[in-house]
């Protein structure tokens, strides 16, 4: 069952009831104001940080769903007893007899109609601005006029989300708002170490205003019967404390068939301390240089053109790389909304979703580096900064912090270190960004390390600092030292954890000097591969010659103790006893250790990868996806921690865990077999999913993070969708490796590896200050092989693309076949 539908012309996902199973969700913001938007207009907005500068509140695992958000109420003036409701549905939950919800890059457009009064309400952040727009175009499409009142709500946060929602003592008692000139301020905490304040304004005359939450809504009431909507009126009521609100009431009358747009108007602004009150010796906000703006965008022609340049700008991202293939959900995912995904994971990491709450987590080091992996692309000069943001917050020993805070770029002490597998993927996103760019001068930038001024190195010495932290921390096996977590941050081989509420990551109660893990041996030679290239081409032959005896050790390792007989062991615990082994119980076969040590080339020429890769097909992959581990672990382990919390099928404990089925359709697509890549691609392919929504409950325009496994009784639902690795994964898949456009080190690599139906596909891609048009044949059906490559009608050697134009197009013609 479907609750929508993809307009693909229009990069937009149109949803067609509002009761969708869980809030289908939308980002706006492109670059410092962010706000979370669903179908029915719930959501939040903040400032940079979804935790420390929260503009409006939101209640997360609320009843009913999805409390809080962008407000809009009309009313008709005319009947008694008077009637009113909400366009976006939410919060009265009024039945609309249209309802339209469009979902598009960067914006959302929520449209209805309730008694033939039509309102289309537009949504979104102008580039360069600190402020959101709703625009409503309210028609009346009755036979005769309309007298309408139309009422807007916000509610204010406190700033800090967390101290919002728990501080009551305190917040109950700062909550400051000015009213002037129809504009409402929110000033809480401005009087005294704030620079900033939030506003709210629209471009018509205002009937009346409210910024007391309990003078609009009336006692012991909710959102979806606000006393003053039912009055039709408000108070102009002025918090002082409690709930700080924006309300604003708006008359309009209607002709028949009359149509008019007002604009409100939400906004954030930032004061040079030394100026933030006007006259200087008052408490009033000096408005000076906010109000330009905002009469700027009281114009409707002024937020026509801010959209154009909104969707001019999303225009120009995704036409970095386009594809055309005979699958509609490879192409819509590709050429839209897994892009836009990456760019969510790229500004919000693991923070701010419907299943993150803006507060928790700050960015990932593992998970930025692999969300970069995608992206580079995109946005180049952001990668490059973020890539070096990621590296200073480096430690000494090559370790890593486990996340930093965005705001302060500083790594948080909290969680700490101790993930071993974190400092490798730094080697796995530079590698991406100079295959990408070929800009080698990255490897030079001087970095600190830990932040610290005075201790800075090459970017260079960062990456080789990060390959020693593995060799320093073998162990008994020669295998490396897994410390509180690898990829599986659930996987907790020294945590013994027994006491309820103790983190599963930092209680570490073993000394780890038993516990390895198969995945971070595969990750080394991964990243041991591209340190091969990078140091032949920077130090020559000598210095590449280090990286391959390491690799090739740790590949002896693997090989002597990694080696399961049918599959990759995925670990040894701390009792030396393997785990992701036919001797185990349970928790026989691991996904991870599949993908990561064929992705870096472990068993491909004698047979071993693809014995491994019939063992996945045979035992973990499902209609559904491929499961993180079978049989699932029915009891908790204390020597095996946070993955046996879970009860089997959910998250870290065999669900399908997203983000490694990409790893899976990789190495099949490295040993050829095009349409088993493709396969498994399309199984978690969300668009491929729409179909059955109301099993997979999540948006069927991102990637989620899990999917219930085989032994969840809730088999085939998705969890935890936008914010994961499994954007960046899935776009490598599918872009790098099934269709096989590649970029290496010296050119682009084309290498197509295609379900042996397909008669081929083209792509149009950018490439450092390029422009390259793709035609691919596949006259002979084969799954791989290329050839004949043709360059502006000139056959090359080989499939590597070099390009030897300053900028400029080029035509290329790739024939596969034997
Ligand atoms: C979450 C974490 C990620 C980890 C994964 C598996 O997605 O953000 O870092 O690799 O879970 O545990
Ligand atoms: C929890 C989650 C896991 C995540 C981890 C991050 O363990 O289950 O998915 O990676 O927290 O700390």
């Amino acid at each position: 069952m479907r609750y929508g539908y993809f307009d693909d012309e229009q990069h937009e996902y149109i949803i067609s009831q509002p009761d969708t199973p869980l809030p289908w969700i939308n980002y706006m913001g492109c670059e410092e104001y962010f706000g979370i938007i669903s179908n029915t207009a719930g959501g939040y907005s903040f400032y940079k940080d979804a935790r420390l500068r929260r503009l409006t509140r939101y209640r997360y695992n609320n009843a009913p769903l999805d409390s809080g958000g962008r407000y809009i109420y009309l009313r008709d003036d005319e009947v008694s007893p008077p009637q009113f409701w909400s366009p976006t549905w939410q919060p009265t939950r009024t039945g609309l007899d249209e309802y339209g919800c469009r979902h598009g890059m960067g914006y959302t457009i929520i449209q209805s109609t309730h008694t033939d009064i039509r309102a289309k309400v537009r949504y979104f952040i102008p580039l360069g601005e600190n402020l959101e727009i709703w625009e409503l175009l309210l028609s009346n499409q009755r036979e005769e006029p309309a007298n309408l009142s139309i009422f807007t709500m916000v509610e204010f946060c406190l700033w800090d989300a967390m101290d919002d929602a728990t501080n009551f003592q305190r917040n109950y008692s700062v909550g400051e708002v000015e009213v002037v000139d129809e504009i409402i301020y929110h000033k809480t905490e401005y009087r005294e170490r704030r620079d900033h304040f939030a506003y709210l304004a629209c471009s018509e005359k205002l009937a009346g205003f409210d910024t007391d939450r309990e003078a609009f809504l009336g006692a012991y009431r909710g959102a979806d019967t606000p006393a003053a909507v039912e009055r039709g009126s408000l108070s102009n009521s002025l918090t002082h404390g409690w709930q700080p609100i924006g309300a604003q009431h708006v008359r309009v009358h209607l002709n028949a068939g009359e149509q008019r747009t007002i604009i409100f108007l939400l906004g954030y602004h930032e004061n040079p301390a030394d100026e933030k009150f006007d006259p200087p010796d008052t408490q009033t906000i000096n408005k000076r240089a906010v109000l330009p703006t905002i009469y700027k965008y009281q114009n409707p022609s002024e937020v026509e053109a801010a959209f154009e340049k909104l969707q001019a700008y999303w225009q120009g991202l995704l036409d970095t790389l386009q594809v055309h293939t005979p699958d509609i959900h490879t192409n819509r995912m590709v050429n839209t909304w897994n892009v836009y995904q990456l760019m969510a994971t790229f500004n919000f990491s693991r923070s701010a979703s419907y299943f993150e709450s803006g507060i928790g987590r700050g960015m990932g080091f593992r998970d930025s580096n692999q969300d970069l992996l995608g992206f580079m692309h995109l946005m180049p000069e952001r990668a490059r900064n973020r890539i070096l943001d990621l590296a200073s917050t480096q430690l000494p020993t090559g370790g890593a912090y486990h996340q930093y805070q965005p705001l302060t770029k500083r790594g948080n002490n909290e969680v700490g270190s101790g993930f071993n597998d974190d400092p490798l993927w730094l080697v796995l996103s530079v590698a991406a960004y100079i295959q990408e760019t070929g800009d080698w001068s990255v490897l030079d930038e001087a970095v600190p390390y830990d932040n610290l001024p005075g201790s800075e190195d090459s970017l260079y010495g960062h990456l080789q600092r990060s390959m020693q932290y593995t060799l320093d921390r073998l162990g008994p096996h020669g295998l490396p030292l897994i410390g509180r977590a690898d990829w599986n941050d659930c996987l907790n081989l020294n945590c013994f954890s027994d006491t309820p509420g103790q983190s599963f990551q930092t209680t570490t109660n073993k000394d780890g000097k038993v516990a390895e893990s198969v995945f971070i041996a595969g990750l080394f030679i991964k990243a041991a591969m591209d340190m091969v290239q990078i140091a032949r081409r920077r130090d020559g032959e000598q210095a590449a010659e280090v990286f391959t005896q390491a690799s090739k050790q740790m590949e002896k390792a693997v090989w002597d103790a990694g080696w399961d007989g049918a599959w990759f062991r995925r670990a040894y615990d701390d009792f030396g006893e393997p785990v992701g082994s036919q001797e185990c119980l349970e928790g026989q076969i691991f996904i991870e250790p599949q993908g990561m040590c064929i992705m870096a080339g472990l068993g491909i020429k004698d047979g071993r990868a693809r014995q491994a890769l019939d063992s996945v097909a045979e035992k973990l992959a499902t209609p559904h996806g491929i499961m993180l581990h079978q049989p699932g672990y029915t009891r908790y382990y204390l020597h095996l921690g946070e993955i046996s919390s879970y009860p089997p099928g959910y998250k870290e404990n065999g669900s399908v865990f997203c983000h490694t089925n990409p790893w899976i359709m990789i190495a099949e697509a490295m040993l050829g077999n095009g349409s088993a890549a493709h396969d498994y691609y399309l199984r978690i392919n969300p668009s491929k999913r729409e179909e059955i929504s109301e099993v997979h409950r999540c948006e069927p325009y991102v990637y989620a993070q899990m999917i219930a496994g085989r032994e969840a009784p809730t088999y085939g639902e998705a969890k935890n969708s936008w914010l994961t690795g499994t954007a960046a994964w899935n776009y490598l898949a599918i872009t790098q490796w099934i269709l096989g456009i590649r970029p290496e080190f010296d050119g682009l690599r084309l290498d197509p590896c295609i379900p042996t139906e397909w008669e081929g596909f083209s792509v149009e891609r950018s490439f450092r200050g390029c422009r390259l048009h793709i035609d691919v044949l596949n006259p002979q059906h084969v799954s791989r092989g290329v050839m004949r490559v043709e360059v502006d009608g000139i056959g090359i050697e080989g499939n590597l693309v070099k390009l030897d134009k300053q900028g400029g197009e080029y035509q290329v013609l790739v024939w596969m076949g034997k």
